[in-house]
């Protein structure tokens, strides 16, 4: 079978012209890169961590077309959704530089483009600096020239494709398990990447008073001020890293996905579950007319 698989792919290098070879090696190579800096890592999984895939997630929410419920839900099963996008993106790029189902990896790697574009990149203009739409375009391109090779656009599977089509598959879930041994210790503080910035104008944030901002990872936090003097939390919810929000009326912190509250005026403890930390402490501070990350 691993024979029949090498000659199949080492044929298929040989009959095609320099322009598909060009494109697929770039498509191949750079999805499998894709797969290995995630799985290399070590915060992409980790919960409380800068690079965590559902930190991530929060600070895209804020700038995509799709709505909060959707990124909700994405961020509810955050292990899941990381890990999967993970493995897709070896297989992609093992399935498209192996010639083993190419027209599905092919719109694998455009789907996947599609959404991150849509997920993640939307915002960015002008529009042509977002990669997700270029690599959008170059396989949907790539697709269409593959397409017209194989005279049929048919994803259906024979058995000796479904069989290579699960080496794919092995190989690409021990790529990311290997990836493990490759990481340097992850971060756990959420609020690493804050550096001393400019949040808001002391004057526009009244006494008793909230604003929502983003930490320079791109992850959401809430700022209060109190007679006392400022203070902000992270707004990642402590139990699956939804995004949690300021109810006024009640005076808490509340997560819209399983309904833990948290009490800012407590060190925003949770005072209902099912989460059980309390969210991460932003370091602020008040200079000159300015209330800045410290
Ligand atoms: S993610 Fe479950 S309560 Fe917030």
């Amino acid at each position: 079978m691993a024979t029949n698989l090498l000659a199949t792919a080492t044929n298929s290098w040989r009959t095609q012209s320099w322009a598909l070879r060009i494109m697929r090696l770039w498509l191949g190579c750079t999805w499998i890169y894709a797969g290995w800096d995630k799985a290399t890592d070590g915060g992409f999984l980790t919960r409380g961590s800068a690079t965590f895939i559902g930190t991530q997630l929060s600070g895209y929410s804020t700038h995509s077309p799709l709505g909060q419920g959707l990124f909700n839900k994405l961020m509810e099963h955050s292990i899941q959704v990381g890990a999967s996008v993970m493995v897709s993106e070896f297989a992609i790029g093992l399935a498209t530089l192996l010639w083993v189902a190419p027209t599905l990896a092919a719109f694998g790697g455009f789907s996947i483009s599609l959404g991150l574009w849509l997920v993640s990149s939307f915002h960015v203009s002008p529009y042509f600096l977002a990669s997700d739409t270029v690599y959008a375009v170059l396989w949907l391109s790539y697709l269409l020239l593959i397409r017209n090779k194989r005279k049929g656009f048919s994803m259906s599977l024979e058995r000796r494709g479904a069989m290579r089509l699960g080496i794919i598959g092995a190989l690409s879930v021990a790529f990311a398990g290997v990836g493990k041994f490759f990481t340097p210790k992850a971060t756990q503080d959420s609020a690493a990447g804050a550096t001393a910035t400019k949040i808001v104008k002391l004057a526009s944030l009244k006494v008793g008073g909230s604003t929502n901002f983003l930490l320079a990872d791109g992850s959401p936090a809430i700022l209060f001020r109190t007679k006392t003097g400022v203070f902000a939390y992270s707004a990642i919810c402590t139990h699956q890293g939804c995004t949690v929000a300021y109810v006024p009326a009640k005076k808490i912190l509340k997560c819209p996905c399983h309904g833990t509250e948290y009490d800012p005026l407590k060190s925003a403890k949770p005072i209902v579950g099912p989460a059980t930390k309390p969210l991460g402490t932003v370091k602020v501070a008040i200079s000159g007319a300015w209330v800045i990350l410290a």
